[in-house]
C-alpha cells in the first residue's frame, strides 16, 4: 500500500496543480497553433511560458507584439498582462507541469512525413524533464507517432509513461482567421497513452476549451485528425473533377453545389479551386498513405485525391491559354498575366503550398509575364520549392489596365471585383469570385 501510494504521487501532484490552477503550461512552436492555444490557456490562471526555437518571435511577443495577422497585438499584450512569456530559452520548460507541442509535420523531399521537428523537439526537452509532467502533441501525425515516436525519446532519462510521465496527443482544430470558431469554441480530441494521461489530459484542456471528446488511444485520436483532413481532400477532388465534367457540358459546378446544398441532409458543400493549399490538407494525407504502406493495406481513394488536386493548378493555366487565344487570338506566349491573391485562402497572410506559386511558375514557363496582388503578403518569402520566386512584391490593383489577362486564384474580402473587370480585358476565375459583377460579364471565364 505505502509502495503504491509512493507511485502515485507524480499523478496525484499534477492534478492537484491542474485543478488548483497553478500549474506552469509550457507550449512549444508559437505559430498559427501554439500562439492561439498559448492565448486560450492565458485566462485559466495557468502560468503560460511559450517556447519558440525562433528568438525573433519571442523577442516581438514579450514586447506585445503579435506576427500572425489574424491575432492583434492588444489580443498580445492582454496574455502578458494575465502573465504569458515568450522564450528561446528551452531550459525554462524544467519548471513546467504540462508541455504542449505544436512544432511543424511536413512532408520530405520525397513527399514522406517530416518528424524531424517532433524529435527535435523531443531530444531538446529530454533533458530537462521530470517525474509528474504531462506531455501532449498537438501537431498533426500519422497514428503511432506519439506512442512510437515521441515517447520513447521521452522515456529515455528513466521516466516512465503512466508511471513517472504522462503521455497524450490533443489535435489541433485551429481555422486561422475563423472568427465564430476560436480555439475554445471548437470541440477537442483527446487521447492519453493510458488512462492517467488521459485523465489528465482531459483535466487540463476541460479548463478551457468548451466540449472534450476523449477517444481511447492517442493512435485513435491521431486517427481523427488525419480523417478530417482526408475527408476533405477527397471531397475537394471530387468537386474538382465534377467541375470539369459540368464545364464541358456547359454546366456551371458553382450553381449545382448552390442548389444542391439546400438538401438538409447527406450532403455538404465543398468547393472546386485552383489546386490545394495550406500546409494542412495538401501534406496531412499523405502521413496515412506512408503509415499505411506498413501495414501493406493499399490507400487508392487518398491517392486519386491528391492526383486529382495535385493536377489543378495546370488545368487553371491551360485555362488561361484557351481564354487568351479565344478572346485575342494569341496564346500564353508574350502575355501580362495578373495573378490576383496568392495566399492559399481567402483573408489570410499564410501562402504555405499555395497553389498560386505553382501557377506563376507554370504561367511563366509559358512565356507569360506575371506579377501578382495580394493585399495580406508584401512580399513573397523563402519557400523550399518555389525559392525563385522570392522577394518578388505585390503589385497595386490600380494598375491592373496594363494587363491582358487578370486570374483570380484567391478571393479576399475587400477586392473590388466589379473595377477589376472593367479594367482588364480578360478575367480567369477560379473562385467564383465574380458571382456578383454586374458590369462587363462577357470578360469573366471560370475556371
Ligand atoms: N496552421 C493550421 O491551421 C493548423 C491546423 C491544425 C493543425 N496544424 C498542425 O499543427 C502543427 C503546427 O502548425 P503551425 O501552423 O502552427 O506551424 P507554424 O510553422 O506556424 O509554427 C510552428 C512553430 O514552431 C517553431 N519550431 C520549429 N521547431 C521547433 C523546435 N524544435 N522547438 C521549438 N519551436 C520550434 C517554429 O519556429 C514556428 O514558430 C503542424 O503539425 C500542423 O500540421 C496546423
Amino acid at each position: 500500500m505505502q509502495e503504491h501510494v509512493k507511485s502515485d504521487a507524480p499523478f496525484a501532484t499534477l492534478m492537484r496543480r491542474i485543478a488548483d490552477r497553478r500549474a506552469t503550461v509550457g507550449v512549444i512552436g508559437l505559430g498559427y497553433v501554439g500562439l492561439p492555444l498559448s492565448r486560450a490557456l492565458a485566462g485559466t490562471g495557468h502560468r503560460v511560458i511559450g517556447y519558440d526555437v525562433d528568438p525573433v518571435k519571442a523577442e516581438k511577443l514579450n514586447a506585445g507584439h503579435s506576427y500572425i495577422r489574424h491575432i492583434t497585438d492588444e489580443s498580445i499584450q492582454a496574455m502578458r498582462d494575465k502573465g504569458f512569456e515568450a522564450t528561446a530559452d528551452v531550459a525554462r520548460l524544467a519548471t513546467a507541469d504540462a508541455i504542449l507541442i505544436c512544432v511543424p509535420t511536413p512532408l520530405s523531399r520525397n513527399r514522406e512525413p517530416d518528424l524531424s521537428y517532433v524529435e527535435m523537439t523531443a531530444e531538446s526537452l529530454a533533458p530537462y524533464l521530470r517525474a509528474g509532467q504531462l506531455v501532449v502533441l498537438e501537431s498533426t501525425t500519422y497514428p503511432g507517432t506519439t506512442a512510437e515516436v515521441l515517447k520513447p525519446i521521452l522515456e529515455k532519462g528513466g521516466l516512465k509513461s503512466e508511471e513517472t510521465l504522462f503521455i497524450a496527443y490533443s489535435p489541433e482544430r485551429e481555422d486561422p482567421g475563423n472568427i465564430e470558431f476560436g480555439t475554445t469554441r471548437i470541440p477537442k480530441v483527446v487521447g492519453g497513452d493510458g488512462p492517467k494521461a488521459a485523465e489528465a489530459v482531459a483535466a487540463l484542456y476541460g479548463q478551457f476549451i468548451d466540449k472534450l471528446v476523449p477517444v481511447s488511444s492517442t493512435q485513435t485520436a491521431e486517427a481523427v485528425k488525419l480523417t478530417e483532413n482526408i475527408f476533405r481532400s477527397v471531397n475537394i477532388a471530387l468537386v474538382n473533377e465534377l467541375k470539369l465534367v459540368y464545364e464541358a457540358m456547359g454546366i456551371d459546378i458553382w450553381e449545382v453545389i448552390d442548389a444542391a446544398k439546400t438538401k438538409p441532409f447527406g450532403f455538404m458543400p465543398f468547393y472546386p479551386g485552383p489546386g490545394l493549399g495550406g500546409h494542412c490538407i495538401p501534406i496531412d494525407p499523405f502521413y496515412l498513405t506512408w503509415k499505411a504502406r506498413e501495414f501493406e493495406v493499399p490507400v487508392r481513394f487518398i491517392e486519386l485525391a491528391g492526383e486529382i488536386n495535385t493536377a489543378m493548378p495546370r488545368i487553371v493555366v491551360d485555362h488561361v491559354a484557351a481564354a487568351l487565344d479565344a478572346k485575342t487570338g494569341k496564346g500564353l506566349n508574350g502575355a501580362r498575366v495578373l495573378v490576383v491573391g496568392i495566399a492559399y485562402k481567402k483573408n489570410v497572410d499564410d501562402m504555405r503550398e499555395s497553389p498560386a506559386l505553382r501557377i506563376i511558375e507554370l504561367l511563366e514557363s509559358r512565356g507569360a509575364k506575371t506579377d501578382y496582388h495580394d493585399p495580406f503578403i508584401p512580399m513573397i518569402g523563402p519557400t523550399r520549392e518555389h525559392g525563385a520566386l522570392a522577394g518578388r512584391r505585390s503589385v497595386p490593383l490600380s494598375g491592373a489596365a496594363g494587363y491582358d489577362l487578370a486570374l483570380i486564384v484567391t478571393d479576399h474580402d475587400g477586392i473590388d471585383w466589379e473595377a477589376l473587370a472593367a479594367a482588364v480585358p480578360l478575367v480567369v476565375d477560379t473562385r467564383n469570385a465574380t458571382r456578383d459583377v454586374k458590369t462587363n460579364r462577357d470578360r469573366i471565364v471560370k475556371a
